[in-house]
């Protein structure tokens, strides 16, 4: 196997209020005064915490993001922000689809797609998030679900480099609920999204970007589910907002490649 560079990304959702966030990002920052080779670390608090947690971490080698993103330059879109907000918020990264966002405000694939798109004009790197309920696993039409998902969402996206976009798979039915997917499970589906990937670009694309699991990863089973070949990161919600657990995760993620 290629050596390839894992990502570990905490997104913080709704929690920390600017002096919670502000404690929590100079705790990582004295935790990780570097990282291991082969691994990037990144953050994602609310919104109203990202200039806070810009200062704190500036001289960490943490990368930041945001949760959200409106596709629009400027104007009157109460609430929303833009690209270039974020960007001069010092962010690089920015979740979109995540199924929080799908399920209660009602974003579509095709939002995810102009979200996606003005993102890497932007020089953003969008984390695109897809999975399915318990319902469709049950059904057993989850990978179909997951690769339309990817399809509808990155169509007619283009890169230059595969650095330029993220996928993170999270089953629903694992996200917060403290069933993990298995290692088998979640790599089937990411494989199933690799392929779908390499449809959409060259296959040395397909095979530098980075696909992510998400769903109650903690520091007890990262390691087993960040050895599996198509999985090349976490995206960690509530073991994300704890240093120690977030830390052994970036200690779980510096394997050594077979
Ligand atoms: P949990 O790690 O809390 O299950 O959340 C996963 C998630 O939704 C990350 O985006």
């Amino acid at each position: 196997m290629p050596n390839r560079t894992l990502l570990i990304a905490g997104n913080w959702k709704m929690n920390n209020d600017v002096a919670e966030a502000a404690k929590l990002a100079d705790e990582l920052a004295q935790a990780l005064p570097e990282v291991p080779a082969g691994v990037e670390v990144l953050v994602c608090p609310p919104t109203i915490d990202i200039t806070t947690v810009h200062d704190r971490i500036q001289a960490a080698p943490i990368a930041l993001g945001a949760q959200n993103v409106y596709w629009e330059a400027k104007g009157a879109f109460t609430g929303e922000s833009s690209c270039d907000m974020l960007k001069s918020a010092g962010c690089t990264y920015c979740i979109i689809g995540h199924s929080e966002r799908r399920d209660y405000f009602h974003e579509t694939d095709e939002d995810q797609n102009k979200k996606a798109k003005a993102l890497v004009a932007a020089g953003l790197v969008p984390v695109f998030c897809c999975g399915e309920s318990l319902e469709v696993r049950e059904a057993g039409t989850y990978v179909e679900h997951v690769v339309n998902q990817v399809k509808a969402g990155l169509a007619g996206l283009e890169i230059t480099c595969p650095k330029q976009v993220v996928v993170a798979y999270e089953p629903i039915w694992a996200i917060g609920t403290g069933r993990t997917a298995s290692p088998e499970q979640a790599e089937e589906v990411c494989e199933s999204i690799r392929a779908a990937v390499r449809k959409l670009y060259s296959s040395k694309n397909a095979r530098a970007i980075s696909i992510l699991y998400g769903g109650s990863m903690n520091d007890k089973n990262a390691f087993e589910l960040l050895a599996q070949p198509d999985i090349d990161g976490g995206l960690i919600g509530g073991a994300s907002l704890v240093p120690e657990k977030f830390v052994k995760i970036i200690e779980a993620a510096n394997q050594p490649n077979e």
